[in-house]
């Protein structure tokens, strides 16, 4: 776990909709997370969610609408307090009504004066009736909370619990986590910048069942695009066929094959600002292509003819404009430091990641990895850890003098 992901404290304000039977589920994401937790309920949100439920998942007490200016507290004034201590506030559901207070300043209620008093981030993750949602004095609401700094996180489409079809559901506990990370990432160091990254294997087909392929998982790449995303960029993840999930907060291009992949980068690089070669592709695919599925007949040995793939970081190499960064991997199983450097020059790279496939736990399909960082100079700082850990450590070096002061 990143460090500045361990024992953060965490707000949770629960509203009255009727997601609020989710809010359960949420604590205990969080509590897994290694976050600490204080709840605050409204009036409306006990009528769906009971407060003993959530203060055994919480393992103390919660917070409810009798506690606020109640003396029952001494010298310490909940709504303060509680803003004092969060890291982040999560507002989850945030009903209408709650959006509209908190738009206009009204702090009569607990949550209302605790939203007034806040100076952490606040994500609010509104849930509602797809009309209430779409009825222009709510997006008026979001669009001045959003002005104002606020997180608001758009729902889900989905089935309704009204019986409507539409936008107005409560995201999962998995995207409400991602939005509290990206809210308390330390570095916002990639805000506004489009970052597009390459992850993932590619598949090389010579009939129709089969291909040539390599072990690449794909979570390297995903690992650094996840990390650009926590710093603020705009993420496009170009990804070649695997098996992840949880890509929420990425523009993903599913490819195939090498081809795909450098049309697709191709298209979008010029617009980025940063592009990280992560993806293992394919150097040789088949030179023909069989339509039908090549029988076995009575051949003891098929021999198939390759031609080499496009090199993609290359040709992204060759167009590169001034101020764009080029990050390349480089998979090696022997000589690392002087075949990675060599990349460096040939493919006209800023960075390139060498990664000893050989080493115990690190390379392909592995959680953790021990990589190089090389720069354009041959300075090379070595980075170990779980896959989240490496590229966190990467992007603190790729943007150390990035973008260059001029
Ligand atoms: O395969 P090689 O070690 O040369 O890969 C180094 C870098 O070049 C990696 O970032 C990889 O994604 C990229 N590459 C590419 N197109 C290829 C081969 C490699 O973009 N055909």
């Amino acid at each position: 776990m990143v460090p500045w992901k361990t024992d953060r404290k965490i707000l949770l304000a629960v509203t009255g909709g009727i997601s609020a039977y989710k809010a359960p589920d949420i604590l205990r994401g969080l509590v897994k997370a290694g976050c600490r937790v204080e709840v605050v309920l409204t009036e409306d949100a006990e009528r769906f969610v009971s407060p003993m439920v959530l203060s055994t998942l919480a393992g103390r007490r919660v917070w409810q609408q009798r506690d606020f200016l109640s003396d029952d507290h001494g010298w310490e004034i909940p709504h303060i307090a509680l803003a004092d201590w969060a890291d982040a506030i999560l507002v989850a559901p945030c009903t209408a009504e709650t959006l509209a207070n908190t738009a206009h300043g009204q702090g009569q209620k607990l949550v209302g004066a605790l939203l007034l008093a806040a100076h952490a981030p606040v994500c609010l993750f509104p849930a509602m009736n797809v009309h209430m949602l779409d009825n222009p004095a709510t997006a008026a609401n979001i669009a001045l909370l959003r002005e104002r700094g606020y997180i608001v996180v758009d729902p889900e489409s989905g089935s309704l619990a009204c019986g409507y079809e539409g936008r107005g559901r409560l995201p999962s506990t998995e995207v409400i986590l991602e939005e509290l990370w990206r809210a308390i990432s330390p570095s916002r160091h990639l805000s506004g910048k489009k970052v597009l990254v390459t992850a993932g294997p590619t598949w090389e087909f010579l009939d129709p069942v089969r291909f040539l392929s390599n072990p690449s998982t794909g979570k390297m790449g995903y690992a650094m695009a996840r990390a650009a995303w926590y710093r603020g960029a705009d993420v496009s993840l170009v990804l070649g066929p695997s098996a992840l999930h949880n890509l929420y907060g990425f523009s993903v291009v599913p490819v195939v094959s090498a081809e795909d992949m450098k049309r697709e980068v191709l298209a979008r690089s010029d617009d980025m600002d940063v592009i990280v070669k992560a993806a293992a592709v394919g150097d040789f695919r088949p030179a023909s292509y069989s339509g039908e599925k090549i029988k076995r007949r009575d051949r003891d040995v098929l021999s198939i003819e390759l031609e080499q793939n496009p090199d993609i970081a290359a040709a992204l190499g060759e167009r590169k404009r001034t101020g764009q960064l080029l990050v390349g991997f480089a998979a090696e199983s022997h000589n690392l430091l002087e075949n990675a450097k060599g990349k460096i020059a040939k493919k006209n790279l800023d960075f390139i990641i060498a990664n000893d496939i050989t080493a115990p736990a690190s390379g392909f399909g592995t959680d953790t990895n021990t990589v190089r960082v090389i720069d354009a100079g041959g300075a090379c700082t070595t980075i170990e850890g779980t896959k989240e850990d490496v590229a966190e450590g990467i992007w603190d070096i790729l943007l150390g003098g990035w973008p260059p002061s001029s």
